[in-house]
């Protein structure tokens, strides 16, 4: 069975990436938590989704192991927050040129991991 990785495909998660920030950056509820240049975010989420998916660890290779809840500590991430974060990826993964069902699949993959972001009450 091929991974999400294969199935989605280099190229389209490049263009869920580049989409997702794009929304992301203009999202009221969360644009001002993000600080850094939007073009280092975006490659570092490729390299983080490409192994989240089930590719090669492109990200632990440059960054070491994710430890993702730590790295979201210094910002103060509330369910509304994790909410936001959810709708800018269903907008990008509804964008994409992929089946639907593929879409429903990597969606639901994202929906336990923001929620284990949360590290603030609303
Ligand atoms: C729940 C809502 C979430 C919020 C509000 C959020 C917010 C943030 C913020 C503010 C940063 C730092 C950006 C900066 O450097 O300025 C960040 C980094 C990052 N986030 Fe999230 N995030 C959320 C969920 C997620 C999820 C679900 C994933 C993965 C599936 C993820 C993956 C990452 C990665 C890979 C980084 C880069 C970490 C690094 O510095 O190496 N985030 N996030």
């Amino acid at each position: 069975m091929n991974t999400p990785f294969e199935r989605l495909g280099a190229e389209n998660l490049k263009l869920l990436v580049d989409r997702f920030y794009d929304l992301v950056f203009s999202n009221e509820d969360i644009s001002h938590l993000f600080k850094t240049d939007k073009e280092v975010i975006k490659e570092k989420q490729r390299l983080f989704l490409t192994q989240f998916l089930g590719g090669p660890a492109l990200y632990s290779e440059k960054y070491g192991h994710p430890r993702l809840r730590a790295r979201h500590m210094p910002h103060p991430i509330s369910q509304e927050h994790a909410v936001a974060w959810l709708s800018c990826m269903s907008a990008a993964l509804a964008s994409l040129p992929i089946e639907e069902n593929l879409k429903e699949e990597l969606f639901k993959r994202f929906v336990p991991t923001a929620m284990f972001m949360v590290n603030k009450e609303d």
